[in-house]
Parts: C-alpha cells; structure tokens; sequence
C-alpha cells in the first residue's frame, strides 16, 4: 500500500483509475467537478502554486499521479500553459520542497510527436506540432529534473463514456453529433480498460522512465469507423474526407514494443469495439 496522491480524480482516466488502486491510501484532488462516487477528495488548482505545495507538503506523497490536464489542443494557448506547464511546474517545485523521493507519474500524450517519423520509440525526442504536444513536452521536461518519474505517453484513448465526459472517437461515432471521419489520420487507439489495468500494474511494480502505451493496431479514422459500424450497425451518416487542419498530425504510430517488452498484451481494435458493444448490451 502507497500514500498516493491522485490530481485529476474525475477525469476521464483518473475516474477509472481509483478503483483499480483501492488497496492504495489515496488523496484525490478535483478542480470544478468532484467525483461523485469517491469520498477521500479535495478541491486543488494546479495553477495556484501555494495550494499545490500546501497539499503536497501536508500528504507527503510517495506517489503523485498527474492525471489533470488541459487534454485538448481546442483550448486557449493560455490555459493549456497555466495547466500543463506552470502547473506541473508547481508540482514538481513543491516535490522538491517537501516530498523529494516522490515518484511523480506524468500523462503525457503521443501528440509530443509530429507524424514524420514512420514511428516513434520512447528513445526519440519530441517534436510537437500544436500547442498542446508542445505543452505536453515540456512537462515532460519539468518531470524529468525530478528523482523520480514516470512518464506515460498515451494514445488516443477509446472506450465507453459517461454522461459529461468528453467524446472520444468511439463514442463520437456513436452519437448524434455530424461527423467527419479523417482518411488519411492514422493512430494506434488503446482501449481505457488496457490503460487502467496496465498503469495499475506499473504503479505496483515501481516502474520509472518513459513508457508509450499504444494498441497493436495502426488504422486510420475511416477504418476505425468501419469497424465500428461493422459492429453496431448504426446506419448513422458520416463524411469521410482528408483532414486539412496543420495542427493534427497524419500518421502519428506510437510504437509499444517497450510495453510488449514488459509483458502487457494489449487489446485488439476490433475487440475493443466488441467488447463496448457487449457492456452497452
Ligand atoms: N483521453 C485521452 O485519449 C488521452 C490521450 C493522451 C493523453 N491523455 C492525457 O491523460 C490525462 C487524462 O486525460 P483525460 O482524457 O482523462 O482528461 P480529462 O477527462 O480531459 O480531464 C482532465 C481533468 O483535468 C482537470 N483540470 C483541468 N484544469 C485543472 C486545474 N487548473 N487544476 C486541477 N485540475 C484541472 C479537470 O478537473 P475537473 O473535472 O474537476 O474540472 C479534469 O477532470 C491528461 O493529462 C491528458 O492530457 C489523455
């Protein structure tokens, strides 16, 4: 059991997060919405530097889980830099103050990489194109000064929603919103419970360094759709069209052999809609 505290505790992860880490003693933070179905919580903003060294100092940590973030590029420049980098900043300032031996566990997200390269290692050094990859680098940066760190760059996530989560393309398809499916923007999409099950695991064995956690399958948004309407059958209308917007990058493959490496299996892309299906069932 570790003193754990969770920054981020109704965000889409962190939410699924809590209880796979039952078993932990946790301290979990929220910024406007709390989560409903965990007691142990408090408010904190990550970009009030004396309420996170307030908080840190108080807990004395062994592990901070960073989950809070601006996790958007749509977001004002000026946010995602108060969030994402002058709030890790004051988490890792008050590490260094009160809680040194701290491992703090950084999300940070494949979009640190432009696309140019056929795929990226954990090994290659970011090269972000939008305002949050860049935001997200950084961190990275302000993270890896401390002792110790785990850095995990996520893929797009894909699972099932709740209501006043954010969409994500599985669940975007699934909606009523219009929607264009990009034919030329490909990923390699993680399904939310391999997320969940692989942190909780990294978290017990103490791993530190930079990890990507990424599915086995490098598709595009127009074949993730196939698949999904393959499944549920929606009848839905859809545009499928290039993608004209410079800040996204195109083929973006965050490679996991590292992950494999370490014995994680991930979920295939088809199994992953399957398996939505079955629970929406
Ligand atoms: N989901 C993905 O596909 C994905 C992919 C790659 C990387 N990531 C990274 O993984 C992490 C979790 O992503 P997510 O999708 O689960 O996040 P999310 O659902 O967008 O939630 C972000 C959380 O950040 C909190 N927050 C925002 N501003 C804050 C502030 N000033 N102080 C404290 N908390 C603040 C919000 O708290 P309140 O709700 O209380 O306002 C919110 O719950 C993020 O770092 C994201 O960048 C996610």
């Amino acid at each position: 059991m570790a003193r754990v505290l969770l920054i981020g505790a109704n965000s889409y992860i962190g939410k699924r997060l809590l209880p796979a880490l039952a078993r932990h003693d946790i301290t979990a933070t929220y910024h406007t919405r709390p989560n409903s179905e965990f007691k142990q919580q408090e408010a904190l903003d990550l970009t009030n530097k004396e309420s996170v060294q307030e908080v840190v100092k108080r807990i004395r940590p062994e592990i901070i889980i960073l989950a809070a973030a601006i996790s958007t590029n749509k977001s004002e420049p000026a946010l995602i830099q108060q969030t994402n980098i002058d709030g890790v900043q004051h988490v890792a300032d008050a590490v260094r103050a009160s809680a040194p031996d701290t491992r703090v566990i950084l999300f940070s997200t494949e979009q640190v990489f432009s696309g140019a390269k056929e795929s990226y290692a954990e090994t290659d050094t970011p090269d972000p194109i939008n305002e949050y990859g860049r935001s997200k680098a950084e961190a990275e940066k302000i993270v890896q000064q401390l002792t110790r760190y785990l850095i995990l760059r996520l893929a797009a996530v894909q699972g099932p929603i709740l209501e006043g989560e954010h969409d994500n393309f599985l669940s975007l398809f699934l909606s009523d919103k219009e929607l264009t499916v990009f034919d030329d923007v490909y990923r390699a999409p993680i399904y939310v419970e391999d997320v969940i099950s692989i942190i909780a695991s990294l978290i017990d064995k103490k791993r530190e360094g930079i990890l990507h956690l990424a599915g086995d399958d490098f598709l595009s948004y127009a074949a993730m759709a196939e698949q999904i309407e393959a499944v549920y059958q929606t009848g839905r209308e859809f545009s499928v069209a290039p993608c004209h917007l410079a800040e996204v990058p195109r083929r973006l493959h965050l490679g996991n052999a590292k992950l494999k490496k370490l014995g994680f299996s991930l979920t295939a892309y088809a199994d992953l809609v399957q398996q939505t299906h079955a629970q929406r069932a």
